[in-house]
């Protein structure tokens, strides 16, 4: 009887894709192949690569790891995250339609709405999170329903399995965004995902050095289809990006994992001070999502609070010191964002009010500073902003203790 390798875990599986070593000379990090074009042996005779936009060397391995990580038929790397994204939406075509995510990132709401709907591809945004809806959307046309595994800013948690079982049975593809959890933590192909996702900007790479996107697909066909589109939009990732990212990976399960330790004992904190009128991270017991995130493989290393009084944000992110302020997330270092002027600035005023996105809300993408120093940066950051609101517009009305 011959017995199957043990699977390996992840942690392994990040450092030994099969990958990993430039087949031509061994070498421990897949080299740079900085070229545009190749030498061809003869006219009969093709080379295995002829132009880099069709294949190169660097982003062939890369994207062999990728495929390896994600358990994949075939993985793509875009040179960025919308570009990964639109790549995947331009496999189908005119009179096509799917079902997204109402509460999608902005940048996926703006390629779908005013790109893609110009060239007949049709689009109903519902709440995903309600089977029901879903059911109600999906048409003779549906092609695939687009989810984010966590959504953007409440972390409301996707029920990837239930959404998998309910595609399948309804003869449409289930499409995974999965850039807030990573294959770290969960792995959407695996819960019978047809194709995931990521901003690779996010914590594949994860060190804010880069801007890259990646399709990974679970059967051949798909593959071919997003190879084909690949090849003719273009939209690639360049070599020496493609070398930054796999280093990026070899340490993605090590760093998302103490991340995601760290996000849990501020969320922890955060719940208990008087200045936090709420916190959203799908870790806290309490959070909605709590379970249905356990079973997907975690809770990641971004959450939401909000802060009593709106007038304290700008004086709290002026006294912060550690995580840096603006876009973005998933990197080594902390980086704070405020929805309602990032993330969400486009959305009209009255649809941000009615989600609860204000100027109260603040974003963490948890970084790998140490705990205690984080805590301790956001506690002198709510002192001082509490003195200086006091100081200039009067007292702020702090949580009670039951609050
Ligand atoms: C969930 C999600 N998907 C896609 C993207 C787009 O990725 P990129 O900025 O790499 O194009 C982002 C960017 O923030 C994102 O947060």
């Amino acid at each position: 009887m011959s017995r199957q390798p043990q699977p390996w875990d992840l942690a392994t599986l990040c450092l030994h894709t099969g990958h990993e070593l430039d087949p031509a000379t061994g070498a421990a990090a897949v080299p740079i192949y900085q070229t545009s074009t190749f030498h061809q042996p003869g006219l009969d005779e093709p080379g295995p690569y002829d132009y880099a936009r069709s294949g190169n060397p660097t982003r062939a391995a890369l994207e062999g790891a990728l495929a390896a990580l994600e358990g994949a038929a075939g993985a793509f790397a875009f040179a960025s995250g919308m570009a990964a994204i639109a790549s995947l939406f331009l496999t189908l075509g005119a009179g096509d339609h799917v079902v997204v995510t109402a509460d999608c990132y902005g940048g996926t709401y703006r390629l779908l709405t005013r790109v893609l709907a110009r060239w007949g591809l049709a689009v109903t945004f519902t709440d995903t999170c309600d089977p029901e809806a879903v059911v109600a959307a999906i048409r003779p046309n549906t092609r695939a329903i687009w989810v984010e595994s966590l959504s953007n800013p409440f972390l409301q948690v996707a029920d990837l399995p239930a959404l998998a079982e309910l595609a399948r049975s309804r003869g449409v593809r289930l499409w995974v965004d999965n850039t807030f959890l990573s294959p770290a933590l969960c792995r959407p192909l695996a819960l019978g995902a047809d194709a995931v996702v990521h901003s690779a900007t996010k914590y594949l790479g994860g060190h804010s050095d880069l801007v890259a996107g990646t399709v990974a697909v679970r059967d051949r066909e798909a593959a071919a289809a997003v190879a084909f589109v690949q090849n003719a939009v273009g939209a690639v990732l360049g070599p020496q990006d493609c070398f930054l990212l796999m280093r990026g990976l070899k340490t993605l399960p090590l760093r998302v994992q103490r991340q995601q330790a760290t996000a849990l004992a501020v969320a922890q904190w955060l719940r208990d001070h008087p200045l936090v009128a709420a916190v959203y991270y799908p870790g806290l017991p309490d959070h909605p999502g709590y379970e249905l995130a356990r079973a997907l493989g975690g809770f990641g290393a971004v959450l939401s609070f909000r802060l009593v009084d709106g007038r304290l944000t700008r004086p709290f992110l002026r006294a912060l010191r550690l995580p840096l302020l603006g876009v973005s997330l998933g990197a080594v270092e902390s980086i704070i964002t405020v929805p309602a002027y990032h993330s969400h600035a486009s959305l009209p005023p009255a649809e941000r009010e009615r989600r609860g996105i204000d100027d109260s809300l603040l974003r963490l993408s948890v970084g790998l500073e140490a705990p205690e120093d984080l805590i301790a940066d956001l506690a002198q950051a709510l002192a001082a902003a509490e003195r200086a609101v006091s100081a200039g517009a009067g007292p702020v009305t702090r949580r009670g203790p039951s609050g």
